[in-house]
C-alpha cells in the first residue's frame, strides 16, 4: 500500500501525470474536487485515511508546496503502515504560467496564486519522512 503526494506549481502538469501514471491503480484525492466545501483540508485528510484504512493505494493531487502541507499526509501514511512517495513536477515557473494562461474558467489560477505557491515551495526530501522522492522534468 502506498500514498503518493504530488508536489508542483499550478500548471506544472500534476493532474496530467497522475492520469497517465497512477489513475488506473490509485484512488485520486484532491481538495480541488470540492472547491466550495468548508474545511477542505480536514475533509481531504479524512478521505485519505478512509482509503488507506480500506487498503487502497492513494495519490493526493494538490500543490503540496511546503513541508507543513505534507507533514499531515506523511503522518497518516505512517499510521497506516503505507509507504509514502513524493512525485515532484519540477516544471519551471515560466512554463507553468504559460500553461495557466491557456486555461479557461476555474482552471486558470490568478498570477498571485502561482507566485504565492512558488514562494512557499520547498522540494520534497526523504528527511521529511518520504520513503522515496521522484522528480519529473517537463517533457
Ligand atoms: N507534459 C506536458 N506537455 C505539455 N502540456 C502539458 C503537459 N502536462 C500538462 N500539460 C498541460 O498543462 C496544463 C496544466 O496541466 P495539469 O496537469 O492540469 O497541471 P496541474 O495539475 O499541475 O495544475 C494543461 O493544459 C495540460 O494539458
Ligand atoms: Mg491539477
Amino acid at each position: 500500500m502506498e500514498l503518493v503526494v504530488m508536489v508542483g506549481l499550478q500548471g506544472a502538469g500534476k493532474s496530467t501525470w497522475v492520469r497517465g501514471h497512477l489513475a488506473a491503480t490509485h484512488a485520486v484525492v484532491s481538495k480541488d474536487h470540492w472547491p466550495n466545501a468548508k474545511r477542505r483540508e480536514q475533509r481531504q485528510r479524512r478521505v485519505v485515511e478512509e482509503l488507506l484504512a480500506a487498503g487502497r493505494d492513494v495519490v493526493v493531487d494538490n500543490t503540496n508546496a511546503s513541508p507543513e502541507d505534507r507533514a499531515g499526509l506523511i503522518a497518516i501514511a505512517h499510521a497506516h503502515s503505507a509507504r509514502v512517495r513524493a512525485v515532484h513536477l519540477a516544471t519551471p515557473l515560466e512554463l507553468c504560467l504559460e500553461r495557466n494562461d491557456r486555461r479557461t474558467g476555474r482552471a486558470r489560477v490568478p498570477l498571485v496564486g502561482v507566485l504565492g505557491t512558488r514562494n512557499r515551495l520547498v522540494p520534497p526530501s526523504v528527511e521529511e519522512g518520504f520513503d522515496r522522492v521522484d522528480v519529473v522534468s517537463p517533457s
